[in-house]
């Protein structure tokens, strides 16, 4: 691991790295399980994880604890080497050139997004942390930049920055990290006495009793604030409660009640410590992504999960043959790319279950069913030219995510994890070696009777396939960040659908 304390220095050593993934992990230092959970993951989605350690004067108000702040180098660069972390950036004030708190370039949040919570109780405290967040993605130029949903406010301000100022970084929200106790990992929780520490988990503790509620089917704001605000006079009395509010996780609007998600979101003091924690309510249904290349399985497995998970299978490809059919059908030339996008645009496609085992849905096509129709072999031997076509693609892309907003779907394909559902709860990436590939494949056409038996010329046809689905300029096949890849050489299907049931269930 470097440890490096200047920019030129970072440059040069990130410069021995291009072209490989970069993840950045930024931090004030003082380190913890949460932290360290945003390097392991972070570590497992990237080649290079850079972590940066800076108390950042600009997000400090006047009388807060920026002199105090905890600093504990030694430890940190331990832990860090301990986490496979290639590069420590530790720069100093100078460094990060803020000469003058007044005198300065300032990223400004929003005011809708600092308009409650935390903003009006710290004021310039997330013009301060935009700025450096700014200027180290700058600096670093990663791909991805981990932060934890603790800080909710500061996550959900930054995602608007990079999407407003068009930031060639995506930022990857991580899970917060409890203490056993319940009690939400902090740099701040060391200043506590032993006796605050009991308090302080009666913060967390009120905010499960809503989610309970929540669960149980509790929608309104009033009662479930109210629940938390009982729950913490009984359990944590001398917790001095600065907010409570139940917010839209995307734009941080308060709400009356949920509709589909929300965030209870806390902040007070014990004694002269500031804790803040937050807890996330979703009844959005679950969305699976199944990506991969061709011949890992993804249609046999996204089928059989449907069934076990009771989720609806997208079928994105009986949506290409759709498309395919309707050209087919008013008999437009697949040349003529300015016709295909006229007349895919205004296209009604709905996919409904099917109570046949012979269909994976039901398909209406401007309401007109075409359910065997755009099964026949004419269609299947156009439907990969159809799908390569950018307007089909463009118009499938934006209905598929318009039935994704209901959720309770699983879908495969090449680019559902990055491009088409990126929010999905879960992402697979199914892949197997190009050899398990090949074999399968001989295996199907040997059982067809099909005499197309020549096994290397197979398996170099699968790797040739692989190189081009990888560099197409139309949805390349990438494995999304965040997506768990499973390699399913030598496993059963059943033994592939019970690894990823496992993943959905959270076991
Ligand atoms: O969350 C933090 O530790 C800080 O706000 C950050 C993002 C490192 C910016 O200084």
């Amino acid at each position: 691991m470097r440890v490096l304390k200047t920019v030129l220095g970072l440059k040069a050593a990130l410069q021995e790295h291009q072209k490989q993934k970069v993840g950045l992990v930024p931090t004030m230092g003082a380190l913890h399980y949460g932290h360290l959970s945003l390097i392991e993951r972070a570590k497992s989605q990237n080649d290079i994880v850079v972590v940066s350690i800076f108390v950042n004067p600009l997000q400090f108000g006047q009388g807060e604890d920026y002199q105090r702040y905890p600093r504990n180098i030694d430890q940190d660069i331990s832990l860090c080497h301990g986490s496979g972390v290639d590069i420590l950036f530790v720069p100093s004030v100078e460094q990060m050139v803020i000469q003058s708190q007044q005198m300065h370039y300032t990223v400004v949040p929003p005011e809708h997004l600092i308009a409650n919570l935390c903003g009006p109780f710290r004021p310039g405290h997330f013009a301060g942390v935009a700025t450096i967040v700014c200027k180290l993605f700058n600096i670093v130029e990663p791909d991805t930049a981990y932060f934890g949903e603790k800080d909710f406010q500061q996550l959900v301000i930054l995602k608007k920055m990079v999407e407003d100022l068009n930031l060639p970084v995506f930022i990857k929200g991580c899970p917060t990290i409890h203490e056993p106790s319940g009690l939400a990992m902090s740099s701040r929780n060391i200043y506590l006495s032993a006796k605050e520490k009991e308090e302080a988990i009666g913060i967390n503790a009120s905010l499960t009793h809503a989610k309970r509620a929540f669960d149980s089917g509790q929608r309104l704001s009033s009662s479930l604030l109210a629940l938390v605000k009982v729950s913490l006079q009984e359990k944590s009395p001398n917790f001095k409660l600065q907010y409570l509010e139940l917010v839209d996780p995307n734009n941080l609007a308060q709400l009356e009640k949920i509709e589909d998600a929300g965030v209870i979101a806390i902040a007070g003091y014990l004694g002269k410590t500031r804790l803040i924690d937050n807890i996330i309510f979703n009844s959005q249904l679950p969305i699976v992504t199944i990506d991969g290349p061709a011949g890992a399985g993804k249609s046999t497995v996204t089928k059989k999960l449907a069934g076990e998970l009771g989720l609806l299978y997208l079928d994105t490809g009986a949506m290409y043959r759709a498309a395919t059919w309707l050209l087919k059908s008013q008999d437009i030339s697949l040349e003529d790319n300015i016709a295909i996008a006229e007349a895919i645009s205004s296209i009604e496609l709905e996919l409904l279950p099917s109570d046949s085992s012979k269909y994976s849905c039901e398909v209406y096509l401007n309401r007109e069913r075409v359910t065997e129709e755009i099964r026949s072999l004419e269609i299947t031997s156009l439907v990969s030219q159809v799908a390569a076509i950018d307007s089909v693609r463009a118009k499938l892309v934006e209905l598929q995510k318009d039935i994704g907003k209901k959720g309770g779907l699983i879908a495969e394909g090449r680019d559902m994890g990055t491009v088409v559902f990126p929010q999905a709860g879960l992402k697979i990436f199914l892949t197997a070696s190009v050899n398990e590939r090949a074999n399968r494949r001989f295996k199907d056409l040997q059982n067809q009777g099909i005499e197309k038996t020549n096994l290397e010329e197979l398996t170099q046809e699968i790797a040739k396939r692989d190189h081009q689905d990888s560099i197409r300029k139309n949805s390349p096949l990438r494995k999304a960040d965040d997506a768990i890849e499973i390699i399913t050489d030598g496993l059963t299907l059943e033994e592939v659908c019970q690894k990823i049931a496992k993943l959905y269930f959270g076991k």
